[in-house]
Protein backbone atom coordinates (compact mmCIF):
# COMPACT_ATOMS: atom_id res chain seq x y z
CA UNK A 1 0.00 0.00 0.00
CA UNK A 2 0.80 3.75 -0.22
CA UNK A 3 -0.07 6.59 2.08
CA UNK A 4 -0.79 9.68 0.89
CA UNK A 5 1.26 12.15 3.11
CA UNK A 6 2.73 11.13 6.51
CA UNK A 7 1.67 8.81 9.22
CA UNK A 8 2.22 7.77 12.49
CA UNK A 9 4.11 4.81 12.14
CA UNK A 10 2.03 2.63 13.93
CA UNK A 11 -1.33 4.10 12.34
CA UNK A 12 0.72 3.17 9.02
CA UNK A 13 1.47 -0.39 10.50
CA UNK A 14 -2.17 -0.88 11.38
CA UNK A 15 -3.67 -0.07 8.37
CA UNK A 16 -1.07 -1.84 6.50
CA UNK A 17 -1.44 -4.76 7.96
CA UNK A 18 -5.18 -4.87 8.82
CA UNK A 19 -3.85 -5.11 12.90
CA UNK A 20 -5.43 -3.52 15.89
CA UNK A 21 -3.06 -0.59 17.00
CA UNK A 22 -2.37 -2.46 20.52
CA UNK A 23 -1.08 -5.31 18.82
CA UNK A 24 0.97 -2.92 16.38
CA UNK A 25 2.89 -1.66 20.26
CA UNK A 26 3.93 -4.99 20.87
CA UNK A 27 5.33 -6.05 17.33
CA UNK A 28 7.33 -2.65 17.40
CA UNK A 29 8.64 -3.70 21.10
CA UNK A 30 9.57 -6.67 19.79
CA UNK A 31 11.35 -4.78 16.90
CA UNK A 32 10.56 -6.38 13.87
CA UNK A 33 9.60 -3.28 12.00
CA UNK A 34 12.36 -0.94 9.94
CA UNK A 35 12.10 2.05 8.13
CA UNK A 36 14.31 2.44 5.51
CA UNK A 37 16.56 -0.18 7.33
CA UNK A 38 16.89 1.28 11.00
CA UNK A 39 15.28 -1.15 13.71
CA UNK A 40 11.86 1.51 14.12
CA UNK A 41 10.26 0.88 17.83
CA UNK A 42 8.79 4.26 18.65
CA UNK A 43 5.05 4.84 17.95
CA UNK A 44 5.56 8.43 16.95
CA UNK A 45 8.07 8.39 14.36
CA UNK A 46 6.83 9.37 10.97
CA UNK A 47 6.34 7.66 7.59
CA UNK A 48 5.80 8.46 4.05
CA UNK A 49 4.77 7.18 0.95
CA UNK A 50 8.27 6.87 0.30
CA UNK A 51 9.64 5.48 3.72
CA UNK A 52 10.76 1.39 3.41
CA UNK A 53 8.74 0.16 5.82
CA UNK A 54 9.49 -3.77 6.55
CA UNK A 55 7.48 -6.32 9.05
CA UNK A 56 9.67 -9.38 9.78
CA UNK A 57 11.71 -8.76 6.95
CA UNK A 58 9.01 -8.60 4.04
CA UNK A 59 8.53 -4.55 2.39
CA UNK A 60 5.39 -3.09 3.04
CA UNK A 61 5.78 -0.80 1.48
CA UNK A 62 8.94 0.96 -1.28
CA UNK A 63 7.83 3.51 -3.63
CA UNK A 64 11.02 5.63 -4.71
CA UNK A 65 10.83 8.89 -5.89
CA UNK A 66 11.48 10.02 -9.52
CA UNK A 67 11.80 12.81 -11.47
CA UNK A 68 11.76 12.88 -15.28
CA UNK A 69 12.58 15.27 -17.32
CA UNK A 70 10.89 14.88 -21.00
CA UNK A 71 11.82 17.28 -24.16
CA UNK A 72 8.04 17.68 -24.96
CA UNK A 73 7.32 17.71 -28.61
CA UNK A 74 4.50 20.07 -30.01
CA UNK A 75 1.15 18.76 -31.03
CA UNK A 76 1.47 16.63 -27.43
CA UNK A 77 -0.86 17.96 -24.21
CA UNK A 78 0.61 18.14 -21.06
CA UNK A 79 -1.84 16.21 -18.83
CA UNK A 80 -2.13 12.51 -18.09
CA UNK A 81 -5.30 11.74 -20.11
CA UNK A 82 -7.21 13.45 -23.00
CA UNK A 83 -9.36 12.07 -25.07
CA UNK A 84 -8.20 13.54 -28.40
CA UNK A 85 -4.51 14.51 -28.29
CA UNK A 86 -1.66 12.70 -27.56
CA UNK A 87 -0.75 13.16 -23.89
CA UNK A 88 2.76 13.42 -22.24
CA UNK A 89 2.28 9.91 -20.84
CA UNK A 90 1.74 8.57 -24.14
CA UNK A 91 5.10 9.71 -25.52
CA UNK A 92 7.19 8.66 -21.99
CA UNK A 93 5.55 5.03 -22.60
CA UNK A 94 6.41 5.28 -26.31
CA UNK A 95 9.69 6.16 -25.41
CA UNK A 96 10.09 3.28 -23.63
CA UNK A 97 8.95 4.10 -19.28
CA UNK A 98 7.32 1.01 -18.21
CA UNK A 99 3.68 1.57 -17.17
CA UNK A 100 4.77 0.45 -13.48
CA UNK A 101 7.16 3.93 -13.45
CA UNK A 102 4.63 5.83 -15.62
CA UNK A 103 0.90 6.22 -13.38
CA UNK A 104 1.83 7.73 -10.38
CA UNK A 105 3.86 11.08 -12.37
CA UNK A 106 2.00 14.26 -12.16
CA UNK A 107 3.27 17.46 -13.93
CA UNK A 108 5.55 19.89 -11.96
CA UNK A 109 4.65 23.23 -14.90
CA UNK A 110 2.48 22.65 -17.53
CA UNK A 111 3.68 23.80 -21.23
CA UNK A 112 0.87 24.75 -24.25
CA UNK A 113 -0.08 22.16 -26.28
CA UNK A 114 1.68 24.27 -29.37
CA UNK A 115 4.43 24.68 -27.03
CA UNK A 116 7.75 22.25 -26.58
CA UNK A 117 10.48 21.76 -24.43
CA UNK A 118 11.87 20.92 -20.81
CA UNK A 119 9.01 19.60 -19.40
CA UNK A 120 9.47 18.13 -15.36
CA UNK A 121 7.41 14.75 -14.22
CA UNK A 122 7.71 13.33 -10.54
CA UNK A 123 5.55 11.45 -8.27
CA UNK A 124 6.88 13.20 -5.34
CA UNK A 125 4.41 15.82 -4.73
CA UNK A 126 6.32 17.89 -1.90
CA UNK A 127 9.41 18.70 -4.56
CA UNK A 128 6.80 19.89 -7.45
CA UNK A 129 4.60 22.06 -5.12
CA UNK A 130 8.11 23.83 -3.52
CA UNK A 131 9.24 24.15 -7.36
CA UNK A 132 6.11 25.64 -8.41
CA UNK A 133 5.61 27.55 -5.13
CA UNK A 134 5.16 31.93 -5.82
CA UNK A 135 7.53 32.52 -2.98
CA UNK A 136 10.68 30.10 -4.22
CA UNK A 137 10.88 32.58 -7.44
CA UNK A 138 12.22 29.49 -9.53
CA UNK A 139 13.06 30.85 -13.08
CA UNK A 140 11.52 29.27 -16.19
CA UNK A 141 13.61 30.29 -19.60
CA UNK A 142 11.61 30.31 -22.67
CA UNK A 143 13.04 30.94 -26.29
CA UNK A 144 10.53 32.60 -28.35
CA UNK A 145 9.89 33.10 -31.79
CA UNK A 146 7.57 36.23 -32.58
CA UNK A 147 5.68 37.56 -35.80
CA UNK A 148 6.41 40.52 -35.65
CA UNK A 149 9.72 42.75 -34.49
CA UNK A 150 9.88 43.39 -30.63
CA UNK A 151 9.85 46.30 -29.59
CA UNK A 152 11.40 48.12 -26.32
CA UNK A 153 8.01 49.39 -25.18
CA UNK A 154 7.53 45.60 -24.63
CA UNK A 155 10.68 45.01 -23.57
CA UNK A 156 10.37 47.76 -20.31
CA UNK A 157 6.73 46.45 -19.91
CA UNK A 158 7.79 42.80 -19.40
CA UNK A 159 10.32 44.23 -16.91
CA UNK A 160 7.27 46.09 -15.12
CA UNK A 161 4.92 44.04 -15.13
CA UNK A 162 1.58 43.50 -17.18
CA UNK A 163 -2.12 44.08 -15.93
CA UNK A 164 -4.63 41.12 -16.54
CA UNK A 165 -7.86 42.11 -15.95
CA UNK A 166 -9.11 38.55 -15.98
CA UNK A 167 -7.46 37.07 -12.52
CA UNK A 168 -6.93 40.80 -11.60
CA UNK A 169 -3.20 40.57 -11.32
CA UNK A 170 -0.10 42.08 -12.11
CA UNK A 171 2.86 39.52 -13.41
CA UNK A 172 5.79 39.53 -12.13
CA UNK A 173 8.75 41.23 -13.15
CA UNK A 174 10.43 39.53 -16.48
CA UNK A 175 13.05 39.37 -18.68
CA UNK A 176 13.07 39.88 -22.19
CA UNK A 177 16.41 39.59 -24.16
CA UNK A 178 15.72 40.48 -27.91
CA UNK A 179 18.24 37.77 -29.51
CA UNK A 180 17.49 38.74 -33.21
CA UNK A 181 14.61 41.32 -33.94
CA UNK A 182 11.75 38.46 -33.96
CA UNK A 183 13.39 36.07 -30.97
CA UNK A 184 13.79 36.66 -27.24
CA UNK A 185 14.67 35.36 -24.27
CA UNK A 186 12.29 35.27 -21.61
CA UNK A 187 12.75 34.60 -18.02
CA UNK A 188 9.46 33.80 -15.75
CA UNK A 189 9.14 33.50 -12.21
CA UNK A 190 5.97 32.20 -12.53
CA UNK A 191 3.75 30.56 -14.77
CA UNK A 192 0.26 32.09 -15.41
CA UNK A 193 -2.00 30.27 -17.78
CA UNK A 194 -0.44 31.26 -21.82
CA UNK A 195 1.58 33.77 -19.90
CA UNK A 196 3.93 34.81 -22.36
CA UNK A 197 1.32 34.48 -25.48
CA UNK A 198 -1.02 36.87 -23.49
CA UNK A 199 1.99 38.97 -22.28
CA UNK A 200 3.24 39.26 -26.23
CA UNK A 201 -0.53 39.82 -27.00
CA UNK A 202 -0.74 43.18 -25.44
CA UNK A 203 1.63 44.31 -28.14
CA UNK A 204 -0.22 42.57 -30.83
CA UNK A 205 2.44 40.45 -31.50
CA UNK A 206 1.64 36.52 -32.11
CA UNK A 207 3.75 34.05 -30.61
CA UNK A 208 4.99 31.58 -33.12
CA UNK A 209 7.43 29.53 -31.33
CA UNK A 210 7.52 28.88 -28.24
CA UNK A 211 10.48 26.23 -26.37
CA UNK A 212 10.82 26.08 -22.78
CA UNK A 213 14.52 25.72 -22.27
CA UNK A 214 15.36 25.42 -18.70
CA UNK A 215 13.03 24.86 -14.67
CA UNK A 216 15.80 26.11 -12.25
CA UNK A 217 19.19 24.72 -11.90
CA UNK A 218 17.60 22.07 -14.48
CA UNK A 219 18.93 22.95 -18.38
CA UNK A 220 17.37 21.13 -21.39
CA UNK A 221 20.17 19.46 -22.98
CA UNK A 222 20.47 19.99 -26.74
CA UNK A 223 21.54 16.57 -27.33
CA UNK A 224 18.05 15.27 -25.76
CA UNK A 225 15.63 14.97 -28.85
CA UNK A 226 12.05 15.49 -29.12
CA UNK A 227 9.84 12.95 -27.23
CA UNK A 228 13.06 11.86 -25.51
CA UNK A 229 13.48 11.70 -21.79
CA UNK A 230 15.79 11.25 -18.99
CA UNK A 231 15.44 10.47 -15.58
CA UNK A 232 17.12 12.38 -12.57
CA UNK A 233 18.70 11.62 -9.29
CA UNK A 234 17.63 13.17 -6.14
CA UNK A 235 21.10 15.13 -6.22
CA UNK A 236 20.15 16.64 -9.62
CA UNK A 237 17.13 17.73 -8.79
CA UNK A 238 18.00 19.49 -5.51
CA UNK A 239 19.83 22.84 -6.07
CA UNK A 240 16.62 24.40 -7.04
CA UNK A 241 15.08 24.58 -3.81
N1 LIG B 1 3.61 30.78 -21.65
C1 LIG B 1 2.75 30.40 -22.63
O1 LIG B 1 2.03 31.21 -23.20
N2 LIG B 1 2.72 29.08 -22.95
C2 LIG B 1 3.50 28.14 -22.38
O2 LIG B 1 3.42 26.96 -22.74
C3 LIG B 1 4.39 28.56 -21.37
C4 LIG B 1 4.43 29.89 -21.02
Amino acid sequence: MTVAKRYRLDRFLSIATNTPRRSIRRILAQKRVTVDGEIADDIRQQVDQFSLVTLDGIALQHRSRRYILLHKPVGVVSATKDDIHRTVIDVLRDSGLPDSELNDLHIAGRLDLNSSGLLLLTNDSDWSAALMAPDKKVAKVYEVTLENPISDDCITAFEQGIYFPYENITTKPAVLERLTPNTARVTLVEGKYHQIKRMFGRFRNPVLKLHRVAIGDIRLDASLESGQFLSLSAKEITPNL
